[in-house]
């Protein structure tokens, strides 16, 4: 079970007069886990400054909204949310204060201030351990845009969540352990909103996970744009990978479950393979992004790697953990993709078998090299690819689901389902499992064999302890 917070502080009881009310902060965020993380210790760091958060953002005395901008959509989405928040702060007349982070933040700060009068505050990724500070000058009247790259480590002054801060979130967390992207592909913003690469040293990754742990967290995914980039300062003086470091974190007491996203497949190393292999922690479920499966595609997108590079690193992989399920990302209309590029693509995806995948439209985004390029592709013809990319992937992932019926395997339950006595965990795929009446409670391992296959989630039912236990085969890569 997840351990109960630890004492607060205690209250002065006698003059509940001179408590000032608490403020409430309203934190939405959009993107990638990284915001998330982010956004968990924006909302840390406010704590400590007397903010509870609220999920109500009529109810804030404080919003912060944490933006993306991967795609254009995602982008303008940041303007519709203000665009609600100035009509409700009108309504209301509240004087709810607004905040702009993230990667939008970080890519066109001046615009936002210009385009929506209503923000108070503009904050990038860099800069989040000012925020106390940034919100001090902003009420002052002042309206506040922080974009630098600060010389200072923010990890080092972002505090660490509460103890009750923990439990509420949940028995998975997040570790960021490196920033930013040096990979340049030429669709993608992340190197100009993210900046540089950057990894965490060791010594303050395992104490951030000790403390999780020690508050109730039985499963960390570390992230990062480049994860398996990583190259921290080890205690020992030397740099470490992140097989390395996996190796380190599995020996942690009460570390059941481990995950790093997101990878790029340059860096998946023969070492990064073998702890696949050798640590039990490791879920066997691996997000590694593609984008395309046409070698001219791949080049003008600057991957440096191609669709054999690809290919063998799945078999390898599949060789190291047979039981490993594959999640991907694409991208559909690149500049320049002919009908035989996306063909190439879809075979890819006949081949490998993905458990799970993201796709999405190419989507020019200022700044990027591929924005400027010359043979755009139209988008009615995007349209129709991403269609008919999506529809192999649900099947791709339908399948995968189904030859899960019968399966056992361990779920980490993490919260309470829709009727009363479910709990909802996740398996090693990250699937949602249902079960009834659990003799386990949120934050333990159950070992369940899974009964009922649905679009959203599976159904499973605890395992007796002398029942015999199904083994998975994998589907084979075809040749
Ligand atoms: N670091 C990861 C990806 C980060 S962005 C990697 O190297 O793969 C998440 C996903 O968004 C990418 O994998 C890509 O599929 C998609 N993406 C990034 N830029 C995009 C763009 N300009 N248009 C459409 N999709 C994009
Ligand atoms: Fe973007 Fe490429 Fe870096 Fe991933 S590796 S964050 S897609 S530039
Ligand atoms: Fe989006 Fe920034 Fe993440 S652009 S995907 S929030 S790194």
């Amino acid at each position: 079970m997840m351990q109960e917070p630890q004492t607060e502080p205690r209250q002065n009881i006698s003059s509940p007069s001179q408590q000032p009310a608490p403020r409430k902060l309203y934190v939405k965020s959009f993107g990638c886990q990284m915001n998330v993380y982010d956004s968990q210790r924006m909302a840390d760091t406010l704590a400590k400054e007397g903010f509870i958060e609220t999920q109500d953002p009529a109810d804030a005395d404080l919003v912060i909204l944490n933006t993306c901008h991967i795609r254009e959509k995602a982008a303008e989405k940041v303007y519709s949310e203000l665009g609600r928040l100035r009509k409700s702060k009108q309504e209301q007349g509240s004087d709810t204060m607004i905040a702009v982070a993230g990667c939008v933040a970080q890519a066109e700060g001046a615009e936002i201030m210009r385009r929506a009068p209503v923000v108070d505050l503009v904050v990038g990724p860099q800069s989040y351990h000012r925020l106390p500070e940034l919100l001090r000058q902003a009420r002052a009247g002042e309206r506040v845009v922080d974009t630098e790259f600060p010389t200072e480590d923010k990890f080092d002054h972002l505090p660490a969540p509460s103890a009750r801060a923990t439990r509420k979130r949940g028995p998975a967390a997040f570790v960021t352990v490196q920033e930013g992207c040096d990979k340049f592909c030429t669709f993608c913003v992340v190197p100009y909103t993210r900046g540089a690469e950057v990894s965490r040293d060791v010594a303050k990754i395992l104490s951030e996970t000790r403390q999780l742990l020690a508050q109730g967290v039985r499963e960390i995914t570390l992230i990062g744009q480049n994860v398996n980039g990583f190259h921290g300062l080890g205690p020992d003086g030397k740099v470490w990978g992140l097989a390395r470091m996996l190796e380190a974190l599995a020996e942690l007491d009460g570390l059941e479950r481990l995950r790093y996203t997101t990878s790029h497949p340059r860096d998946m190393d023969d070492d990064l393979i073998r702890a696949h292999r050798d640590l039990p922690q490791l879920m066997p479920y691996l997000h590694l992004p593609v984008q395309s499966g046409s070698d001219r595609i791949l080049r003008a997108m600057n991957r440096k790697h191609g669709r054999e590079m690809f290919f063998d690193i799945i078999a390898r992989m599949r060789e190291a953990r047979p039981d490993i399920a594959l999640s991907s990302d694409f991208i559909v209309g690149f500049p320049g993709e002919t009908d035989a590029d996306f063909e190439d693509t879809m075979d890819l995806v006949r081949r490998i078998g993905f458990a799970s995948a993201y796709s999405f439209k190419y989507s020019p985004r200022p700044g990027t090299p591929a924005a400027e390029h010359d043979q755009q592709v139209p988008e009615e013809v995007k349209t129709a690819r991403l269609a008919e990319l999506q529809k192999a992937l649900e099947a791709s992932k339908a399948a995968f689901d189904a030859s899960c019926r019968g399966r056992t395997f361990d779920i980490l339950l993490e919260k309470p389902g829709r009727q009363s006595g479910q709990l909802i965990g996740r398996s090693p795929y990250l699937q949602s499992v249902v079960v009834n009446d659990p003799p386990a409670g949120i934050g333990e391992l159950l070992t369940v064999t899974i009964t009922d296959v649905g679009p959203n989630s599976l159904a499973g039912r605890a395992v007796a302890a002398a029942e015999p236990i199904r083994l998975y085969q994998p589907a084979r890569m075809e040749a």
